[in-house]
């Protein structure tokens, strides 16, 4: 950025012959092609580290405004909420039979923690699956089968693959991106930008919390097309998404609590992140930040499959974090946390629930909120665990081992 915000974009296949003071481009058949210049509008400011050690907290801590940028002027007052970037119809939605929501690590897990907002919302079956899975697993998708895809690079191999299958199979797809002119978004029938900020720590944060806001208004324009009886439950989570941007910052005010227990655990070589529904897809994508950035091997189970297995391996001082934010199941979800109790786990709670503190010796609270929207509050304290685990332990936290940005090969 410091050097250019001038891009021209190449599609596979093209050639490009750079002299001293000229430019020219071909397409894969050899025919001189034109191409017109882009301009970046994002500043060199944003892709250094700033105040911050590394990128991974800056952006952490971008969090407030990067949600607020993707949520930009979609809720208009007294409005439909404003999706004119792109042209799906009530008739269409109607005949559909299903969503696939397909992506690889974070932004799948994201697919995941919005899969309930888009069934609740639309009534319509939603599945997410990985995409190096879909793309070779023939999956039953025609026509009447929506395809989203996510992917924060837009440049992930097994993401535009599956994408260019559900094209052929006559799927629509829409294709959900940090990155202006991607490869994605040169596939994607329609293209929604999450307008995140460039993410350069190779761990995904605010992607993450960018696309579960993102998602969440899409399902909302989509019941809104739709126009489905739906009380205030729409009016609601529109206000709820408005205040999300603070309610993080309320929750990165104070995070003593999650430095002390990283403080405690750094040493461990196993984790447990358990939780139910949106909390087991916040669980999931906790898990893979921390053996991401710290290498501690670790694992997410729905809190109810505890009993079916893993408990077996939890011994005097292994740790166990459980979320539990859906005030339907946090009763079971204590249950399950104190059997680990009983067993000698240390553990982590992460919750906006008003537990009785004296049943768990360490509690982190954040604000309460939609229990739809749940996952943009709770994974925040989980990406400063990964965070601080990783600053323990003395690792490059932007640069982890063996992973790259942007996974562009198989
Ligand atoms: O750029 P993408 O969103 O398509 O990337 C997908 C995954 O490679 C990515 O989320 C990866 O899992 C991150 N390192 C997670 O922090």
């Amino acid at each position: 950025m410091d050097y250019t915000n001038n891009i021209y974009f190449l599609n596979d296949g093209d050639l490009v012959i750079l002299g001293e003071n000229s430019i020219t481009f071909y397409d894969k058949d050899l025919n001189k092609i034109e191409k017109n210049v882009e301009v970046i509008t994002w500043n060199s400011n944003a892709a250094d580290k700033g105040s911050f050690d590394t990128f991974m907290l800056k952006e952490i801590n971008e969090q407030p405004n990067s949600i607020r940028e993707t949520i930009g002027t979609r809720i208009v007052p007294n409005q439909k909420c404003d999706f004119s970037d792109i042209h799906i119809s009530k008739e269409y939605l109607s005949d559909i039979t299903r969503i696939y929501i397909v992506a690889c690590g974070t932004a799948m897990y994201a697919g995941i923690a919005v899969k309930p907002i888009f069934e609740r919302l639309t009534g319509i079956p939603t599945e997410v699956d990985v995409a190096s899975e879909f793309r070779y697993r023939e999956p039953l998708i025609d026509s009447r089968t929506l395809i989203i895809c996510i992917s924060q690079s837009g440049e992930t191999a097994d993401t535009i693959a599956a994408l260019k299958n559900a094209k052929a199979n006559g799927s629509k797809t829409i294709a959900v991106t940090n990155v202006i002119g991607s490869s994605i978004t040169r596939e994607a029938d329609f293209t929604l930008l999450t307008h995140a900020g460039p993410e350069i720590a190779v761990a995904s944060t605010k992607a993450y919390t960018s696309q579960v806001t993102l998602l969440a208004l899409l399902a909302i324009h989509f019941a809104e097309v739709l126009e489905l009886p739906k009380g205030d439950m729409i009016n609601n989570l529109k206000d709820e998404i408005l205040e999300l941007p603070s309610k993080v910052s309320i929750v990165l005010d104070n995070t003593d609590v999650i430095r002390d227990f990283a403080k405690k655990i750094y040493k461990e070589s196993d984790v447990f992140f358990v939780g139910r529904g949106i909390d087991y897809a916040v669980a999931m994508e906790a898990s893979l930040k921390l053996k991401e950035v710290s290498y501690i091997h670790s694992e997410s189970y729905q809190s109810g499959e505890l009993k079916h297995g893993p408990i077996a391996l939890i011994e005097n001082g292994f740790t166990v974090v459980g979320i539990m934010t859906d005030r339907r199941l946090v009763d079971k979800s204590i249950s399950n946390l104190q059997e680990v109790i009983s067993r000698g786990a240390k553990t982590l709670i992460i919750t906006n629930q008003d537990i009785d503190k004296n049943l768990f010796p360490t509690v982190f609270s954040v604000p309460k909120v939609h229990p739809l929207l749940s996952a943009v509050l709770s994974v925040i304290p989980l990406q400063l665990l990964a965070y601080y685990v990783a600053v323990e332990k003395g690792l490059d936290v932007d640069k982890p081992r063996n992973l790259a940005k942007s996974v562009t090969v198989e």
